[in-house]
């Protein structure tokens, strides 16, 4: 069954809908592992959460975040650090202490162990409850870069020179991006009991528009969320084809 498609007005009531699912899901299970992804997309969706945080309409004290990706080699403290990123945007705002992550570390000697500890403290937790996820421009999520099958494991990987490109403006200029980076596994987020894929912008049309026609395709790793049970893309009218804007 391919992913359900909601389509709402725009990037604010995306946000809404968004933190409305997110909000039930930690309701219905207030202590379970929440897959965060970073990247512009999904702020508004955490700034509306803390939002019904604060008013007292939901308790994320109790979720476990775990980490979606992560640069390999930034410096400990690096504010481009994905983790710093979750911090600021994720568990400082929704009141989760900084031990309930699941990191993934960047700066270990031994990458491959670290991600095998990931996978571990995922699985020691539950697995994960849900994933919310952006959608890269190559059709990643996470970093499952294409090709990336349905059963990668967490891994390093090397950025394509499109997920580079489209990093380069939190870094500068192109040749200060990263080129590796860990990332959850195709296959642990195609675990998460329930998917959130969130696309905002005219700019995501186009892929939003190839994720729509495209069986499950190694080469369009989103593409991989039409075989999930409980996967839902949530996009803006400016993101979706055919539509008005
Ligand atoms: C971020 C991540 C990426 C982004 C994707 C879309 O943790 O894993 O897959 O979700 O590149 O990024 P934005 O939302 O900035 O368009």
């Amino acid at each position: 069954m391919p992913m359900e498609v909601r389509v709402v007005r725009d990037a604010t009531a995306l946000a809404d809908a968004a933190a409305a699912f997110v909000a039930d899901g930690i309701r219905e299970d207030p202590d379970q592992t929440i897959l965060a992804a970073t990247g512009e997309t999904p702020m508004g969706t955490y700034a509306r959460l803390a939002d019904l945080v604060r008013r007292g309409e939901v308790d994320a004290s109790r979720v476990r975040i775990a980490q979606l990706d992560e640069y390999v080699g930034l410096s400990a403290g690096d504010r481009r650090s994905l983790i710093g990123w979750t911090r600021r945007a994720v568990l400082e705002p929704l009141g989760i202490e900084d031990e309930r992550t699941i990191r993934l570390d960047g700066q270990a000697a031994d990458l491959d162990a670290a991600c095998r500890a990931y996978e571990a403290a995922v699985a020691e937790g539950g697995g994960i409850g849900l994933a919310l996820l952006g959608l890269g421009p190559n059709g990643h999520v996470g970093f499952n870069e294409p090709p990336s099958p349905a059963d990668a494991p967490t891994r390093a990987i090397a950025l394509t020179p499109e997920s580079i490109s489209s990093n380069a403006r939190y870094w500068g200029s192109v040749d200060d991006v990263p080129r590796r980076a860990l990332t959850a596994g195709m296959a642990t987020i195609l675990a998460a009991r329930r998917v959130l894929l969130v696309a905002s912008g005219p700019h995501k049309r186009t892929i939003v528009s190839r994720l729509l026609d495209s069986p499950p395709d190694p080469w369009l790793p989103a593409s991989h969320l039409h075989a999930h049970p409980a996967a839902t893309l949530l996009v803006d009218d400016a993101a979706m084809p055919g539509s008005r804007n």
